[in-house]
């Protein structure tokens, strides 16, 4: 049995989740293979699962949908019968279909989904929506899924896990928010190399296409000079639509 923490994480959130899941499951002891889809370089069909392997498969919600990019190399995933905990991360409003929809590509896929933990972690637009989650409360929390996984897989347990979500899934066109340079750039190019979708070009640093553009925050986390942003305005509008749903401090959940 090997463990996988297969993830997609522009600002670190789903990371952050996903790596509390794999230590608490390796007990310190045994290693996991992490494989970060946005700077692996491998082709992803190049990934070969067997049935006795354990794999994270960790994503955040967008718009209540799984990332077009994380799906896009986890359906090329050669699944072989493989294990899948599907972890849906989103920012404390709700994850609308990410889980189901993570379910139905990986079982496409190949992949048996055992178990799903929908996780909370800091907005990514919106900063002040659990912000410094997860946090202590929160791996208390997850650590105690591992031990409800482990139980049902030890009991024999095999079946796919009742998901929630619907079908046809959430519409989600994006949310429109493309981050720009402002003065302080000095073109260094970090964010270019950064991007998961090639949406900043060499010939424009500053700029970026909004076209390719997911609006995933990942240019302005990895800025060293804080020179990418995005619209006060538009931040500022997001928080009124959303906040009364964030508000309130959610529970991760366990689906088995
Ligand atoms: C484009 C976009 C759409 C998002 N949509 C949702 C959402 O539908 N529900 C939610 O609760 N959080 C939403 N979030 C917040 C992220 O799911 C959350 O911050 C997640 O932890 C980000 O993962 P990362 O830190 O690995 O990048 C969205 C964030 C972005 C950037």
């Amino acid at each position: 049995m090997k463990l996988y923490e297969i993830y997609f994480s522009p600002t670190g959130g789903t990371k952050k989740a996903a790596d509390i899941l794999a230590e608490a499951w390796m007990e310190e002891s045994g290693q996991t293979v992490r494989i970060d889809l946005i700077t692996d370089k491998r082709c992803p069909s190049e990934y070969q699962f067997e049935a006795e392997d354990i794999c994270i498969m960790a994503v955040p919600a967008y718009g209540g949908r799984v990332p077009r990019p994380a799906l896009d190399k986890l359906r090329q995933m050669k699944g072989n019968g493989a294990k899948a905990i599907l972890m849906a991360v989103y920012g404390n409003r709700a994850i609308d279909d990410t889980m189901l929809e993570l379910k139905d590509i990986l079982c496409e896929a190949g992949f048996v989904s055992v178990a799903g933990i929908s996780a909370v972690a800091e907005h990514s637009i919106v900063r002040e929506f659990a912000a410094g989650r997860p946090d202590e409360e929160d791996r208390e929390e997850l650590c105690g899924f591992v031990k409800a996984i482990k139980t049902k897989l030890e009991s024999g347990g095999k079946s796919a896990a009742d998901i929630p979500g619907n079908r046809p899934y959430r519409e989600f066109g994006g949310v429109g928010m493309i981050p720009k340079a402002n003065d302080y750039c000095n073109e260094c190019g970090i964010c270019a190399c950064n991007c998961p979708v090639q949406a900043i070009s060499k010939d424009n640093l500053k700029g970026a296409d909004e076209s390719k553009c997911i609006s995933c925050m990942r240019c302005i986390a990895v800025c060293p000079k804080r020179a990418r942003l995005i619209d006060g305005a538009m931040v500022e509008g997001t928080r009124a639509k959303i906040g009364k749903f964030c508000a309130e401090r959610k529970n991760n959940e366990l689906f088995l």
